[in-house]
């Protein structure tokens, strides 16, 4: 049965506009085969907004997110803004877009598909076949702790952040990562600091009695510096990762080259009601910006997130799933996933070859 959905687009700074209109693509590849309608309406944020309203996060954008049922994002920020007061640098349009919406939980598979294993830095046979789901926590933490600043004291600056969690944030998350468990490999790794920090050591509390009403996930606990390792020497051993703010950042950046690239990997931001927002993990990548260089891959999948996620449509989020998959076998590839005897393309080819895909397969 068709159905009507309003997507907020912010496409954002950098490489983000263009990445977005490979997304929009393949969205209306995807309501013409299925007869959906998507209904998109752009707001501003990050950077460009500064430049137009003099605020990286207007309030018109917030609203317009707040009425959507999904919002789709680009990437925000740009070296010119780096002298900017911290409130008006275009990452706390991105952090205050997160905070608004309550996108508490933020959703990062690791998929290493089978045509990009020999891009990859690493050996085959040990990220041949990684499937790895990272949640990270998204609205507290490291990133929006209190207190935080820079002060001076005795004559000297200080800066300073604090990781803080409730016992209710936490559970929040495990509740979705055991969720999220359950539906794939009954398999759950908590990352903390916990040898170290007291924030930890409350997560890693809270994680267990949220446990208690899972009892078929195989819970483990891993010290974040160690995840960090075991990512990279035995990717295959993680099914599902749920870690806090700043753990998740470092480490799904880090997964991404177990997939080949930046370029690669998708996000979803979930709340527990309202509106969830989508977009690719990497930044605005300004140095790739109006090129046709970067990579629109992970914006696509996350268009792709936003119909299973968002929009229950199970079966066109796979058929994008199929049409990336399929264009890669083609051996067709962005500079980031290049290697011998394959075929390079641009960032608005590489969208035009997956969206008449979606067509077809
Ligand atoms: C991400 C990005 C952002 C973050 C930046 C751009 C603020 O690195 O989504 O992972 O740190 O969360
Ligand atoms: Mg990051």
């Amino acid at each position: 049965m068709a159905q009507e959905f309003k997507i907020a687009v912010l496409p954002g700074d950098g490489i983000g506009p263009e990445i977005i209109e490979q997304g929009i693509k393949v969205l209306d590849a995807v309501s013409k085969r299925f007869n959906h309608k998507f209904i998109f309406t752009k707001g501003l944020i990050g950077g460009i907004a500064y430049d137009k309203t003099g605020v990286p996060l207007p309030d018109e954008t917030l609203e317009l997110a707040k009425n959507s049922d999904a919002v789709f994002l680009g990437a925000v920020g740009d070296w010119k803004y780096d002298t900017l007061e911290p409130n008006l640098r275009p990452e706390k349009a991105l952090l205050g877009i997160r905070k608004a919406l309550n996108l508490f939980a933020n959703l990062r598979p690791v998929t290493v598909y089978e045509e990009l294993v020999s891009t990859s830095t690493l050996k085959e046979e040990y990220i041949s076949g990684v499937d790895i789901m990272i949640i990270r926590e998204l609205t507290g933490g490291l990133y929006f702790g209190e207190p935080k600043g820079i002060d001076t004291v005795n004559g000297q600056k200080r800066g300073y952040n604090t990781m803080v969690y409730t016992e209710s944030e936490v559970e929040r998350i495990a509740k979705v990562a055991f969720e999220v468990a359950m539906k794939r490999g009954k398999k759950l790794c908590s990352v903390d600091k916990a040898n170290v920090l007291d924030v930890s050591r409350l997560w890693r509390e809270v994680i267990e009695k949220v446990a208690k009403d899972y009892p078929e996930v195989e819970l483990s606990h891993m010290y974040v510096d160690n995840a960090a390792m075991q990512l990279i020497r035995n990717p295959k051993q993680f099914d599902v990762m749920v870690t806090e703010n700043m753990f998740g950042d470092i480490l799904s950046d880090e997964a991404s080259m177990l997939a080949g690239s930046l370029g690669m990997l998708a996000s979803a931001s979930l709340s527990d009601k309202g509106p969830s927002l989508y977009e690719p993990i990497h930044g605005s990548a300004p140095d790739l910006a109006n090129q046709d260089k970067a990579n629109p891959i992970a914006t696509i999948m996350s268009a792709a997130m936003m119909l299973k996620y968002s929009f229950n449509l199970d079966t066109e989020a796979d058929v994008i799933e199929k049409a990336v998959k399929s264009i890669l076998a083609e051996g067709y590839r962005t500079g980031d996933i290049i290697s011998e005897s394959k075929i390079l393309v641009g960032t608005a080819k590489m969208g035009d070859l997956i969206a008449n895909k979606v067509l077809q397969v």
